[in-house]
């Protein structure tokens, strides 16, 4: 069958027979000579027809675009002038001799280098088409790559690859589950799991040691970029490790997975508390990349005679922050403008700011809107702003929440708008998670799980839940949470405090993760693991700005696949065996 693949030809084949099967990629049609450019997996050569080889000839001027072929030909030199540089096989050329149809192909929804201009519905309906392009093929050798890396390093550390079921019950990492009607249980139903969490806890009551595990993951939530319903996790779960050597595993995982791959040293990670996180960047996935940072204020705004500072200044809940932007004082007012209505997606009543044309001049020398309602403020803002002449002081004042999203995507849209980034890589640990966080009712929730380890006692757990530190860690890569993890509870006394403070009791406990619950008590040891989402760290090691250009068969924002049509109705037998019966969807749901 073939002899080469089409990308591998070089100089070092001139004058060799090959035989080469692939797809046409472009056929010209240059006064009698035809030129077919060939690919195939490993790239694209060019393939000459001349009229010398009549039969061939005709068969070469009848294939179109995507037509599957056999060609059989002699390598040669491409004649001075036609060599094309910026082609790996550029030097060289086939010239056809023989070609052979293997099928030809209706004609493409797009062309493949033209595939921008369609929408992603139309790639993703002809998924198989949209896979063919290059660029989309390297991204899956790459993820190829990256699972292969991570076994291997794992396996070499001893990490056992254990399968966990996919019809379970629901784990509890705070998305929808998506559930399964059982046939032969009338009434009852499996969920597909959000993460292999309580098995893999199970493994180590029961002695693996090292668990690992590429797994699929289902979570029923909001899409985003990097969102989707069904994703893959890197899940990693150790016994008798301290959190310490969790984090240091899975940082050199990481490490060497960029300098094998991509030849990129990441250096140490930094490791910064998610109070200082949310402080300096606004969030708990801080893009480090950016230089720029929060600055509180609020101290200086109790008293000025400006509502819509003083409120939150004076409030225990609220934030008063700026960010200082070298150089911004040449941002336009329809920028400013842009800018105020992005914030205004996170929710900010707006965006204050202080050009500062004349540092030295105090008051005088500043440009803004406000600043004649904090004059008596101004000599210590510009102190604490570190401002020089030219600069910009953007405000966010209102409750903290807001202000963190607020100012916290702004400045990593002024870092990217203004190309700001001071390096292409920036990971980063966050740790010192809270243990929980209240939601709009005023109940406790977990912010990472509830098997996480509190920092802190039972007691001191249960008489101020708020103020209750997590060993709970995030690894974050330029702004992305790539993955996120913590020591566990191997104690049933410990957890039935951390079940108490989320509000669920006996009979609840039992009823979600009994079967957890009575394994802790069976010689449980200490352990601790983490995710990594597989998706994300391809998706940033491709440059790919979605994650579902890093997976081959993705679903819509809308969870829909629509290549297969998924989700279906399915017929009537079907669903009555389930023993369901459905209702007619209304207009609102
Ligand atoms: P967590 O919920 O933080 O932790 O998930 C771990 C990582 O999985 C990825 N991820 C997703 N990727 C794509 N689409 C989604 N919908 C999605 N949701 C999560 C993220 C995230 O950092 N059991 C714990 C881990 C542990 O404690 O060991 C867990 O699932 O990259
Ligand atoms: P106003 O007095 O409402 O016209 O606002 C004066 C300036 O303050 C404008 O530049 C507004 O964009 C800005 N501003 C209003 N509300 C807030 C807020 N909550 N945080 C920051 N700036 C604000």
């Amino acid at each position: 069958m073939r002899s080469h693949f089409c990308g591998e030809l070089g100089a070092e084949h001139i004058d060799a027979e090959v035989c080469l099967m692939g797809w046409v990629h472009r056929r010209r049609d240059h006064g009698g000579v035809i030129f077919l450019d060939l690919r195939d997996v490993r790239g694209i050569v060019q393939v000459v027809f001349d009229p010398d080889t009549e039969e061939h000839f005709e068969l070469a001027d009848k294939v179109r675009s995507e037509y599957v072929i056999k060609v059989k030909g002699r390598v040669r030199q491409r004649m001075e002038g036609t060599i094309n540089p910026d082609m790996p096989t550029g030097q060289i050329e086939v010239l056809g001799k023989e070609l052979e149809l293997l099928n030809s192909a209706e004609t493409p929804p797009f062309q493949l280098d033209e595939h921008t201009q369609v929408g992603e519905d139309v790639r993703l309906r002809h998924r198989y088409v949209d896979l063919r392009r290059p660029e989309m093929q390297e991204r899956l050798r790459l993820r190829s790559k990256v699972s292969m890396f991570v076994r291997n390093y794992l396996a070499d550390k001893h990490f056992h690859d254990i399968e966990t079921p996919m019809l379970t019950r629901a784990t509890p990492e705070g998305a929808r589950d998506y559930l399964v009607p059982s046939r032969v249980h009338p009434g009852a139903f499996y969920a597909l799991p959000q993460s292999p969490q309580l098995f893999k806890q199970l493994l180590m009551v029961a002695g693996m040691d090292r668990y690992y595990q590429i797994v699929k993951c289902f979570r029923d939530e909001d899409l985003r970029a990097d969102r989707q319903p069904e994703f893959t996790q890197i899940d990693i779960e150790l016994s008798f490790a301290s959190e310490q050597e969790i984090m240091t595993l899975c940082e050199d995982m990481i490490r060497q997975l960029f300098q094998s791959v991509l030849g990129v040293n990441l250096g140490e990670f930094p490791r910064l508390s998610y109070a200082e996180a949310m402080q300096k960047y606004g969030s708990d996935k801080p893009d480090l990349r950016v230089p720029l940072e929060l600055i509180d204020v609020k101290d200086l705004m109790k008293d000025v005679d400006f509502k819509v500072f003083s409120g939150p200044a004076n409030d225990p809940e609220g934030r008063v922050a700026m960010l200082r932007v070298p150089g911004g004082a040449s941002l336009s007012r329809k920028v400013i403008d842009d800018y105020t209505r992005f914030v205004g997606i996170y929710g900010a009543r707006g965006l204050a700011w202080i050009k500062v044309n004349d540092v030295a001049a105090g008051a005088e020398g500043l440009q803004s809107p406000i600043v004649k309602n904090m004059l008596d403020s101004v000599p210590a803002l510009l102190e604490r702003s570190q401002a020089a002449d030219g600069d910009i002081l953007f405000f966010g004042a209102d409750k903290a929440n807001t202000v963190n999203e607020a100012l916290g995507a702004l400045r990593v849209k002024l870092g990217e708008d203004l190309q700001l980034h001071t390096c292409d890589w920036a990971p980063a640990w966050v740790v010192d998670f809270p243990m929980f966080e209240k939601d709009q009712e005023g109940r406790w929730n977990s912010l990472h799980h509830p098997f996480t380890m509190p920092s802190c006692s039972a007691d001191e757990l249960r008489s101020s839940p708020g103020d209750a530190l997590s060993h709970a860690y995030d690894m974050v890569l330029n702004g992305t949470e790539l993955g996120g993890g913590s020591l566990r509870i191997h104690n049933a006394e410990l957890q039935r405090s951390v079940l108490d403070v989320l509000g669920i009791d006996q009979q609840e406990a039992e009823d979600k993760f009994g079967f957890l619950l009575r394994a802790l008590k069976y010689g449980c040891p200490p352990h601790g693991g983490l995710a990594i989402g597989l998706d994300r760290l391809v998706m940033l090691m491709s440059g790919a700005t979605s994650i579902r250009d890093v997976i081959a068969f993705p679903k819509t924002q809308s969870a829909a696949c629509v290549m297969t049509d998924a989700p279906s109705a399915v017929d009537e037998q079907q669903v009555r065996e389930l023993h369901l019966r459905l209702r007619k969807p209304t207009n609102e749901s």
